[in-house]
């Protein structure tokens, strides 16, 4: 797809686009639902980076799925993370015993990951795993496990599909390397 018109003129380069997007979930929605045979899924979306690859994803599962949300601080108006994570919004039902699988946008320092990871964990999950579209490796502070990862990408900063810059640019249909003119810091 070209970048034309307003919203699409915030992206310099696109870096993957739909087609790719939509190819890649269906290869992970077939490994996670055949690592699944048997059980019931709770896909935690993190929002709101997460919204539309969740919906995606979930699209391509075929064993049973209940899905819940989770808020989480962003980094505001900077493309920097601050270190400092909140969940503004908690799940709605008790994952205790359940097989989950956190759905992520990007993992970039780790921080974010982290941190849920250590705070679901003490709910007693049967089983915790993590499926994140994104990651950026080169700016990573701590280890986190992916479990399942759509792809890897240089040290940019991106937007769409889901992903923000100051809360804009979620709809893209691609995900796609911002223009630098665009980012005050
Ligand atoms: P981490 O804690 O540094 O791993 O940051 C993870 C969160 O930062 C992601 O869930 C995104 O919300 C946000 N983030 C990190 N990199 C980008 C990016 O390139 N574009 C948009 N958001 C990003």
């Amino acid at each position: 797809m070209t970048p034309s018109g307003t919203v699409h003129e915030a992206v310099q380069r696109v870096l993957i686009d739909s087609d790719t997007l939509q190819n890649r979930i269906r290869e992970l929605g077939r490994q996670i639902s055949a690592d699944h045979a048997g059980q019931e899924v709770t896909l935690i979306c993190i929002l709101k980076g997460s919204m539309l690859f969740t919906a995606d994803l979930m699209r391509t599962l075929d064993v049973p799925v209940v899905v819940d949300f989770m808020g989480i601080s962003s980094y505001g108006a900077s493309t920097k993370s601050s270190g400092v994570v909140k969940i503004v919004k908690d799940l709605e039902e008790r994952i205790e015993d359940r097989h989950v699988l956190v759905v992520e946008d990007i993992v970039d320092t780790g921080l974010t990951l982290n941190y849920l990871l250590n705070a679901l964990t003490l709910r007693k999950p049967a089983s915790l795993k993590v499926c994140a579209l994104l990651e950026k490796p080169a700016r990573r502070k701590v280890e986190v496990k992916i479990d399942y990862l759509g792809f890897t990408i240089d040290d940019h900063f991106v937007i769409g599909y889901g992903l923000d810059y100051n809360n804009h640019y979620r709809q893209l249909p691609y995900i796609g390397i911002i223009r630098p003119e665009m980012v005050s810091e």
